[in-house]
């Protein structure tokens, strides 16, 4: 199927475009009134992304309604380890919660490397839908989290200030989280692999608890498998973004991927040097910037996109949009993003 609008492929890519492409991390789900109506239709968020037609429909909306340059599939990155043998809960206002964890080489044994297309059929199928119903208005962006991340989940059960459990454990059986952290990414790499034989696009993968790392054991227990997923996907683009990992820029450089996402702490010329000008950046405006005024919006956006000028850029805020923004305001960024002419 041919795209009809194409930027962020193209943009990732290096050609030339019309204009910056934008779209928003968390953009499915969280703001919109619209989303929270086709939830209430049904028992909660773990139905929702297990009815592919609903899924699908929540998917859209934000290229309807916000008019992104880009749909990401509504689904969440713990769908990973449910598949692998430990199910989650998504309890109402607390988030995620995992009646069982993982915490000894013995415990592995409850585990296994999925197969896709079975465990996680309904992605698949949610990504079919999507794509058919899209019409190739605009690609849809696959994602998983990083084996790190899901890692963190997996030891600690839910989600944490400190992830003090998980952390400790890199320094208490490091062969185990090494082991561990295996089996993941042979998950995600199969995993992300089947989205793009279903239709996705691009994928992202997303290390959001990548700041919480000193820099070492980042380099130890994050990166080398990261590095892994981008050399096994050549099937379509990769994004990775790490949050909080200001300290890793250089080596995300090195990756075989072709965009980084930056958040909102990392300077963009800054990151473009460390980075170097071979990757697409993508983002980075602080998400608390739309609690603004109207003209605060459109001048923080203006500033960022002049910084990220004169070089492959995908506009995105610097990390999931919050919950209680106001859709008009979030509307405003991406027309902000859409109006901007370089000089
Ligand atoms: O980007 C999108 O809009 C697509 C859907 C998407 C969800 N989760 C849906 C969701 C994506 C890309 C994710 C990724 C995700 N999930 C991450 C990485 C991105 C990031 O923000 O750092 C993480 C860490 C999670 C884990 C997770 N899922 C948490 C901590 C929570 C609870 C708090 C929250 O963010 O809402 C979720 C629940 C979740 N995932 C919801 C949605 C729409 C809310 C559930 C509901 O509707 O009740």
């Amino acid at each position: 199927m041919e795209l009809k609008n194409d930027l962020l492929l193209r943009a990732i890519r290096g050609e030339k475009v019309e204009r910056t492409p934008v779209w928003l991390m968390r953009q499915a789900g969280r703001i919109l009134p619209e989303y929270r109506a086709v939830r209430n239709s049904v028992s909660g968020f773990i139905e929702l992304a297990k009815t592919p037609d609903l899924a699908a429909e929540v998917t859209i909306q934000p290229v309807d309604i916000l008019g992104v340059d880009a749909a990401i599939i509504f689904s969440d990155i713990l769908v990973v380890p449910e598949a692998m043998g430990l199910p989650y809960e998504m309890v109402e206002k607390r988030g995620p919660w995992f009646p069982k964890t993982i915490g000894s080489l013995s415990d592995l044994k409850q585990l296994r490397v999925p197969d896709p297309h079975v465990e996680l059929h309904y992605v698949l199928e949610a990504i079919r839908v999507t794509k058919k119903a899209l019409n190739g208005r605009v690609p849809l962006i696959g994602f998983a989290g990083a084996p790190w991340t899901i890692f963190a989940y997996m030891v600690e059960g839910s989600g944490s200030k400190t992830f003090s459990k998980a952390r400790a454990m890199l320094y208490t059986q490091p062969d185990f989280s090494h082991k561990l952290l295996d089996m993941i990414t042979s998950t995600t790499i199969r995993y992300l692999k089947a989205q793009a034989e279903a239709g996705a696009n691009l994928v992202q993968i997303f290390d959001s608890w990548a700041g919480i790392l000193p820099p070492t054991q980042y380099r130890e227990f994050s990166l080398p498998y990261i590095d892994k997923i981008c050399n096994a996907i050549t099937e379509v683009p990769v994004t990775v973004f790490a949050k909080g990992a200001f300290f890793a820029r250089e080596e995300m450089g090195q990756l075989n991927c072709d965009t980084i996402g930056l958040d909102w702490n990392m300077g963009i010329s800054e990151s473009r040097k460390l980075i170097g000008s071979g990757k697409a950046l993508q983002g980075n405006l602080d998400p608390a910037a739309l609690y603004g005024t109207e003209k605060g919006i459109m001048d923080a956006t203006q500033k960022m996109m002049k910084e990220f000028e004169g070089a492959k850029h995908v506009a995105n805020l610097g990390h999931g949009v919050y919950p209680d923004i106001d859709p008009y305001k979030v509307k405003l960024f991406v027309e902000s993003v859409k109006a901007y002419k370089a000089d």
